[in-house]
């Protein structure tokens, strides 16, 4: 008797869950995109450890005074949550730092420690003239970043969760900077002589320090 041949039943067709026109739209960044994402991250992570020294090099000074040596520790822990937080997505991205790094951390300590030397209300200042000038930098990188993703959601591609949590990340850190702007001027940063000039000086010296990172 000859075997039965063997037969094999073609899989059952499942549903396609998904519809082509249903799978998100993705869209790769422009040269100019990639380019911008790449310095915002360098110049950043700069300014953050520049933070970092300016405030470490201020603390031995301000921490002799009660009143503002806890809410120097809270500034301080938050920058240095910032630069962790740059330093993670430069390594993530494989972005090299700014080819001026070492300068930058010469500039920042001596900034700290010759405001500090000053006194407590000139240390104030310093804070009050970074963080002004931090905070409109973070503005300009979250408006840039706004428009990239308008236009994709406007054009109907997916934005996708990096560039959101790039987004959301940035808006933080610019919320806490420009708390640490309030805490300088509640804390006499205007009674600093002569005012106008320090602060004046430093924040052209921010310009010129986050002009040259971002090319740099
Ligand atoms: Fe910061
Ligand atoms: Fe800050």
């Amino acid at each position: 008797m000859r075997p039965s041949p063997i037969h094999i039943s073609p899989p059952a067709r499942q549903p396609c869950r998904f519809k082509q026109q249903d799978a998100p739209k993705r869209k790769a960044l422009t040269k100019e995109q990639r380019d911008f994402l790449s310095s915002a991250l360098r110049v950043n992570q700069s300014g953050e450890l520049a933070a970092t020294l300016i405030y470490s090099a201020q603390t031995p000074c301000s921490s002799r005074n009660t009143r503002t040596s806890d809410p120097m520790k809270h500034m301080y822990d938050q920058e240095e949550g910032h630069l962790k937080t740059f330093n993670a997505m430069l390594a993530k991205h494989r972005i090299r730092p700014s080819a001026l790094y070492p300068l930058w951390q010469v500039m920042a300590t001596g900034l700290g420690w010759g405001t500090a030397m000053m006194g407590r209300e000139a240390a104030m200042a310093c804070t009050e003239a970074v963080e002004t000038e931090i905070g409109d930098h973070y503005n300009n990188q979250i408006r840039t970043l706004l428009e990239i993703i308008s236009e994709w959601e406007r054009d109907g591609y997916d934005v996708g969760d990096e560039l959101k949590t790039f987004l959301s990340t940035l808006r933080r850190i610019r919320d806490e900077e420009l708390e640490h702007l309030d805490h300088a001027v509640e804390h006499d940063a205007k009674k600093a002589e002569p005012h106008w000039l320090l602060t004046g000086a430093i924040r052209i010296g921010c310009r010129g320090a986050i002009w040259v990172s971002e090319r740099v």
